[in-house]
């Protein structure tokens, strides 16, 4: 797809949002008229726009795995629940009898089908709507929540597709509202420490980063429930870097992606795919109906992004071939890095024989947030408890009145990396370029809200 190809998509959005909109004529626009016209009627920016202050009223769409734990930190942080939906009542019901659990009235349930929650987010009493459901669907449920006035938060990867993406923006442009990315890892423990230490200027001058998700989920792929109900499909229709924002997330907030930088082009290459074709032989019985799927992705997705500023990130994407758990969470600069896994630091004439050194040294720029609730964090657990802290803050910046840290430009800009990269694979790893979803804005927001944030 061409950045033509891109533009034409955001203008049929814009065309029909000025219509919706009533703006006279939207229909006979001119490319340029109807461009000024987006302009001044619908981009307006939401970078550093806050949360209308308030106590919010949560629902949450899918109480499977994830919106299960999701709703546990929830409840540990003190949030109201008001609805809850699932196309599948018992796990409707299980997560309601939790929200009863902690005290609270039973919250209103949507389980009458996929579409139920266009009722659910119509609800006078829901202001904030956490989505966690099979990636497919947290497009278009986004887009109802932000019609109806909500403000919506996505589990990870957030969108699916390029023409998604400008629909968030447009979205959340026209209707003021937000629409965040849960991206969990950008408030774990040591991301959080690193990107303090980044702006207390430890690592000088940023210049290259590395994220991944190396995560053998061959099992969970095949599993008759939960993510293997759906996920395994994505594998049959696309090859490129599927999940791209547990690694690169946090990489972005190092860099300031979206606040003085942006992503610029990537280029991706994807290996041969034979891992889940070598699983299904040896676990699938023949007449097993999984034998008729055409699994496309590589087994190992390689992506390079390219900033405007010139930094450069590798992220990696390897799901189905045995590997023990791998985010990289790598940052370097002009007078050291850090990398993860484990966690260590190398700076600039640190010790002569050039070995890492251990993070524990560096515990006086542990976050504020973790200083705060990292023991409920610990106690309340998901992923060591970067789920509550994100969770926390999330409530928090509603509760105060605060830009959300992570919003519809990051959320679009990360989820962009899956469809780039399959175009880059497709086109036999062609550098493709990153439309500019924040149209220039990104240049004034100079510091990530995490790091600022005490
Ligand atoms: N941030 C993280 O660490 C993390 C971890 C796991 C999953 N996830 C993400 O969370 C999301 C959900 O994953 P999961 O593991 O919970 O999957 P899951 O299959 O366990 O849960 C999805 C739930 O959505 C429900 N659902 C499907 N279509 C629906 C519809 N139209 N309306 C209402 N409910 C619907 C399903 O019945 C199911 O209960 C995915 O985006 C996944 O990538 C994130």
């Amino acid at each position: 797809m061409s950045s033509d190809d891109l533009l034409s998509t955001a203008e049929v959005w814009t065309r029909r949002r000025l219509m919706q909109l009533g703006a006279a004529g939207a229909l006979s626009m001119s490319a340029p008229r109807l461009a000024q016209a987006a302009e001044t009627a619908v981009h307006r920016s939401m970078m550093n726009v806050a949360f209308e202050k308030r106590e919010p009223h949560v629902a949450l769409i899918g109480t499977g795995g994830r919106g299960t734990s999701l709703l546990g930190n929830l409840l540990a942080a003190g949030a109201q629940i008001a609805a809850l939906c699932d196309v599948v009542p018992a796990k409707a019901e299980h997560a309601a009898s939790l929200v009863v659990a902690a005290g609270q009235k039973k919250p209103a349930l949507y389980t009458q089908g996929p579409h139920h929650y266009e009722e659910l987010v119509a609800r006078g009493d829901v202001d904030l709507v956490l989505v966690a459901t099979p990636w497919n669907w947290h497009a278009p449920m986004a887009l109802a929540a932000m019609e109806h006035g909500k403000d919506v938060a996505l589990e990870v990867p957030g969108v699916r597709t390029l023409e998604e993406c400008w629909q968030i923006v447009r979205a959340s442009e026209q209707t003021r509202k937000h629409c965040m990315i849960l991206e969990n890892c950008c408030y774990g423990y040591n991301e959080t420490l690193i990107l303090r230490m980044i702006h207390a200027d430890l690592f000088g001058e940023l210049l290259y980063g590395e994220g991944a998700y190396i995560h053998d989920l061959r099992e969970e792929l095949f599993s008759n429930a939960g993510e293997g109900l759906w996920r395994r499909t994505e594998h049959t229709l696309r090859n490129g870097n599927l999940y791209p924002t547990h690694g690169l997330g946090p990489v972005a907030n190092y860099m300031g992606i979206q606040r003085g930088d942006r992503f610029a082009s990537i280029v991706s290459m994807s290996s041969p795919q034979h891992g889940l074709d070598a699983w299904r032989k040896q676990h699938l019985a023949p007449g097993d109906p999984r034998w008729q799927e055409r699994y496309i992705c590589g087994d190992m997705n390689t992506s390079l992004i390219k900033t405007v500023k010139g930094l450069t990130i590798t992220v990696k994407h390897a799901v189905t071939s045995p590997h023990p758990y791998d985010r990289i969470n790598l940052i370097a600069g002009t007078s050291g890095l850090f990398q993860d896994y484990p966690p260590r630091v190398y700076f600039d004439g640190m010790n002569k024989d050039e070995s890492f050194a251990s993070l524990d040294a560096y515990k006086q720029y542990q976050h504020p947030l973790w200083e705060r609730e990292g023991d409920l964090a610990r106690k309340s657990g998901g992923h060591g408890g970067m789920d509550l802290i994100m969770i926390y803050r999330l409530l928090e910046c509603v509760r105060q009145g605060l830009a959300p840290d992570l919003d519809v430009y990051d959320c679009a800009a990360w989820a962009a990396v899956a469809p780039l990269s399959v175009e880059s694979v497709r086109r036999g790893s062609a550098p493709v370029e990153f439309p500019d979803f924040a149209q220039g804005k990104w240049r004034e927001r100079p510091i990530s809200a995490i790091a600022t944030q005490a």
